[in-house]
């Protein structure tokens, strides 16, 4: 391996800067030359590389986002993308690449390697927290301390308004920023698809809390498929139970800023291991933490395989949320 790639796909991540930095620096230290790859998947088909050195790389590490920048591209989804990306990797003499992002950079990656034979790595990162093969994604813990200042905040005003506070937060299918924030933030009540509450429950939850003396309340929502929905939920309520509320949606906040240390050491430790991977043949896979382990898994096993919530994180959110 004498030239890898190195690039950031999907949703930005916190802790994405420190992965580039530390992929970079390890590369460098074992004869590579690294080589960045701007706007994801999409940079890739049009050959839109950049150098990476030192001193690109310097005063990076406490900046959110991503200095390579990222995108969701739809052409390299199909196979004749796929074939022109390889074409400029081949051209530009890059041996293999190094994918830092969320399941669907993965399954790309993976169909990527396949037909071209092009040797990658994965670092997972993404906010949702939602790939298979490690406990945390780089980005997960900057977004759940980010949802949690919100959710410390919106309780202060909940409780000199004596207010129901719906604050929803992201988590495209999964539950895990939900689970984790909600918990932290001793919210009144969680809801993740994981373990969904139907409408009725939830409103007869409430109506109680709000019998039994409670003046305000904090219900944290997974964004899941349907971004949005705690509007329609705050209305429902109201309907039902007079309560009034209001709704708190925190979207793309929890995407920026600069990333926590959590996020900084792993993105580092992750960023590192792809590129030593990719050096000692295990190409095809992603690079992970296990119970404090690094490991590494699969590629494809990483987008087709569903990571579950920890079942006794859900067990304990019912538990704190009872009355
Ligand atoms: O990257 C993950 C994520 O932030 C999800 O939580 C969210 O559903 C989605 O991306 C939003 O995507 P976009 O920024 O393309 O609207």
């Amino acid at each position: 391996m004498k030239k890898i790639g190195i690039l950031t796909s999907g949703g930005d991540a916190p802790g994405m800067n420190a992965c580039i930095r530390s992929a970079v620096r390890t590369a460098l230290a074992a004869g590579i030359e690294p080589v960045g790859v701007l706007r994801g998947f999409s940079g890739l088909i049009r050959g839109e590389f950049t150098p990476l050195d030192r001193s690109v790389i310097c005063n990076i590490i406490h900046r959110g986002g991503t200095i390579l920048e990222t995108s969701r591209s739809a052409e390299f989804e199909t196979r004749e993308g796929r074939s022109r990306a390889a074409s400029m990797v081949r051209d530009a003499g890059i041996d293999g690449l190094v994918l830092i992002g969320g399941d669907g950079t993965f399954h790309g990656g993976t169909l990527f390697q396949e037909e071209t034979g092009i040797e990658v790595a994965g670092v997972p990162a993404t906010i949702d927290n939602d790939v298979y093969g490690t406990d945390y994604c780089v980005g997960f813990d900057s977004a759940i301390n980010c949802a949690l200042e919100a959710i410390d905040r919106i309780r202060d005003t909940a409780l000199s308004h004596e207010r129901l506070f719906f604050i929803e937060v992201m988590g495209r299918d999964t539950g895990f920023i939900a689970l984790e924030s909600g918990i932290a933030g001793g919210a009144e009540e969680v809801l993740i698809p994981e373990d969904p509450m139907s409408e009725w429950e939830l409103i007869s939850r409430l109506r109680e809390y709000f019998r039994a003396g409670k003046r305000s309340a904090i219900v944290v929502v997974a964004e899941a498929d349907n971004p949005g929905w705690s509007f329609r939920l705050s209305r429902e309520v109201h309907e039902a139970t007079g309560i009034d509320s209001r709704v708190c949606v925190l979207g793309h906040v929890q995407r920026g800023g600069s990333p926590t240390a959590r996020d900084r050491v792993l993105g580092s430790m992750l960023g590192s291991s792809a590129v030593n991977a990719l050096q000692d043949g295990s190409s095809g896979c992603v690079a992970g933490e296990l119970h404090g382990d690094e490991v590494l898994t699969p590629m494809k096993e990483t987008w087709m395989k569903k990571k579950s919530l920890d079942s006794h994180l859900v067990m304990l959110k019912n538990l704190l949320s009872e009355e």
